[in-house]
């Protein structure tokens, strides 16, 4: 089996690369925010404060999220309900983030990761996939990009799918997070030592996926 990581900051591209990546190479890709997200969803839809590791984690034996591709997409759900589209909102992002830096919530999803790259030749997104899911990972990119690129991105993003957010409050909010998930105790946000930085402020997305592969095809060769 093949893994590659794809860690950065919010906003960085992380997931557009990946999912280009894998269609390329014929791998899965696990968004493994949208696993963040969905137990900040659960949190919302039952009061509990998503910095109270106790009660949350009194919740995980109810907790039951499934991952699932459909025509190369992941889908995820929580009991029977798809909830795609719903973690995808500003608020559900500070609750993902939130949850994601208690110890008890990233040990109670390590393995359900792990289990993914077990199985198949993957690329897992995330913030600590190169440092602590997949340590002996074959490939590890670490993805960057300036602040407010970022934020536009997210920005444009959020827009097109018709929800009503000003720039300056992405681009805040997306700062807030980036402190948050880079500065907690528990695997922050940070390059794993043998990982490779791609900085693609100044870059589109072909670009990157472009040097995104010869990063691969350096590190795999002819193998994969
Ligand atoms: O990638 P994303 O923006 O969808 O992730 C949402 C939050 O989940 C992010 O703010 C931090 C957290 N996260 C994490 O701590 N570790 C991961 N591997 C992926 C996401």
């Amino acid at each position: 089996m093949y893994s590659i990581a794809i860690d950065g900051p919010s906003g960085s591209g992380k997931s557009s690369l990946a999912k280009l990546l894998a269609k390329e190479l014929g791998y899965i890709h696990v968004d493994t925010g949208a696993i963040y997200r969905t137990i900040g969803l659960y949190a919302r839809k039952n009061d509990i404060d998503p910095h109270d590791e106790k009660t949350l984690s009194e919740h995980f034996d109810n907790i039951h999220i499934k991952v699932d591709w459909i025509d190369g997409n992941q889908h995820i759900f929580l009991d029977d309900d798809d909830v795609s589209t719903e973690i995808r909102t500003p608020e559900i992002s500070m609750y993902a983030s939130n949850v994601s830096a208690l110890p008890k919530v990233r040990e109670f999803l390590l393995e359900m990761q792990r289990d993914f790259a077990r199985k198949k030749d993957v690329i897992m997104d995330g913030r600590d996939i190169g440092t602590v899911v997949l340590p002996n990972a074959d490939v590890k990119i670490f993805l960057k990009a300036d602040d407010e690129k970022r934020a536009m991105r997210r920005y444009l993003e959020l827009k097109e799918k018709g929800q009503d957010v000003e720039y300056e409050k992405v681009y805040e909010e997306l700062i807030l997070r980036d402190k948050n998930d880079s500065t907690r105790k528990t695997a922050p946000c940070v390059p794993a030592q043998d990982s490779v930085i791609l900085d693609n402020s100044d870059i589109n997305l072909e670009e990157t996926l472009e040097k995104a592969l010869e990063i691969v095809n350096a590190k795999l060769g002819a193998e994969r």
